[in-house]
């Protein structure tokens, strides 16, 4: 352990050698195998990878909403403010939805239902999460009203009172996404998921919503796990990133370490993939190939199959290293990669 991790405040969130299979027809698919990061309070963090890479199945994981047949977990623990989650059960998680770790998603108009309004919506949702309190404490249907007005303000929809009438169809894309970042945040939640929340939205209303998500972490004290494909938007909106493959983490960084040391292959791939302004677009590259079936996982590294550093030790399991202090990485080629990238 290292002496950052012993002498910094206690994790808020910590994932540890978490494993989930899926039962399907074709067989056991091997979608999560051991991660492990921490979130501390307050902090920030990425999770970048590519499409079916595990991102959403991790998300879902932490918030105990994959349905069991087909997922089943096969070891690990998820700690959340040192309770684990896999070991609480329905009743408590159920607790701890909403008021204590909130989810935001990619469509917003799939959370949203059509035939009411975002006021009814909104008021439903503050009102759900009373049952969760003392009955001293819950609030009546009035008080989640005014309630409802001050979340859509602090999301800064214009004209909340009127908009607590409106229905979802005649709101913009990131209006709707504003409306489900108040009711996710109604329950006062300290950790707040958003899985994809931008990937919907035109580049302009993009950088509007990782606005307001920094500007509420900043004034709520939220911590936030930032799931994303992109990693512009991890340099905009995170302190800290982990980058899956196939259901693993390879690497584990601050984020400007992983920007100007990356030292995993498939981070310096899904950096090379990166657009930079005053660069030909023409010279976009994408790593070749695609992630491999995980009903059959390929012995050792993952990754290799696609490796341009890939040599036959890499048919066996990387080693987890610490390249700098809060940087770890697998992969045998580390230092090369790193090297080759100064
Ligand atoms: N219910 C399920 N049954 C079988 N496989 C699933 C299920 N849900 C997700 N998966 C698989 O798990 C992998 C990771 O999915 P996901 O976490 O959604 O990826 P992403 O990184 O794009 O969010 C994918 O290959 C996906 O097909
Ligand atoms: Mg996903």
């Amino acid at each position: 352990m290292s002496v950052a991790a012993m002498t910094g405040p206690a994790p808020l969130l910590s994932v540890q050698d978490f494993r989930l299979e899926f039962d399907t027809f074709d067989g056991v698919y091997k979608a999560i195998d051991g991660i492990g990061f921490d979130l501390a309070p307050g902090e920030s963090l990425g999770i970048v990878g590519e499409t079916g890479c595990g991102k959403s199945v991790t998300a879902k994981s932490v918030m105990g909403l994959l349905p069991s047949p087909p997922a089943r977990v096969r070891g690990g623990r998820i700690l959340f403010d040192g309770e684990d989650l896999l070991r609480v059960g329905e009743r408590r998680m159920r607790a701890i939805r909403g008021n204590e770790i909130a989810m935001i998603f990619q469509d917003p108009m799939t959370y949203l239902n059509p035939v009411f309004s975002i006021g009814t919506q909104l008021v439903d949702v503050i009102l759900a999460h009373q049952r969760a309190r003392p009955r001293a404490e819950r609030m009546t249907r009035e008080r989640a009203r005014d309630h409802a007005v001050e979340m859509l303000r602090r999301v800064h929809l214009p004209n909340p009172e009127r908009q607590l009438d409106s229905y979802p169809y005649q709101l913009s894309g990131g209006m709707r996404q504003r409306v489900l970042i108040a009711m996710a945040l109604s329950g006062r939640p300290r950790l707040l998921i958003a899985d994809e929340p931008t990937t919907a939205l035109d580049v302009t209303i993009q950088a509007q919503i990782l606005d307001l998500i920094g500007e509420l972490r900043r004034d709520l004290g939220l911590s936030v796990v930032m799931i994303t494909h992109d990693l512009g938007v991890v340099a905009s909106v995170c302190d800290r990133v982990v980058v899956m493959y196939a259901g693993q983490i390879v690497e584990d960084a601050p984020v400007a370490r992983l920007f100007d040391h990356p030292a995993h292959p498939y981070t310096r791939g899904l950096l090379a993939a990166v657009p930079h302004p005053g660069r030909p677009a023409a010279s976009l590259s994408s790593i070749p190939g695609s992630l491999p079936n995980l009903l059959d996982p390929p012995a050792g590294c993952r990754f290799h199959g696609r490796c341009p550093l890939a040599g036959d030790d890499c048919l066996r399991p990387p080693p987890t290293t610490a390249v700098a202090d809060g940087h770890r990485v697998a992969c045998w080629r580390a230092m090369e990669a790193a090297d080759a990238g100064a």
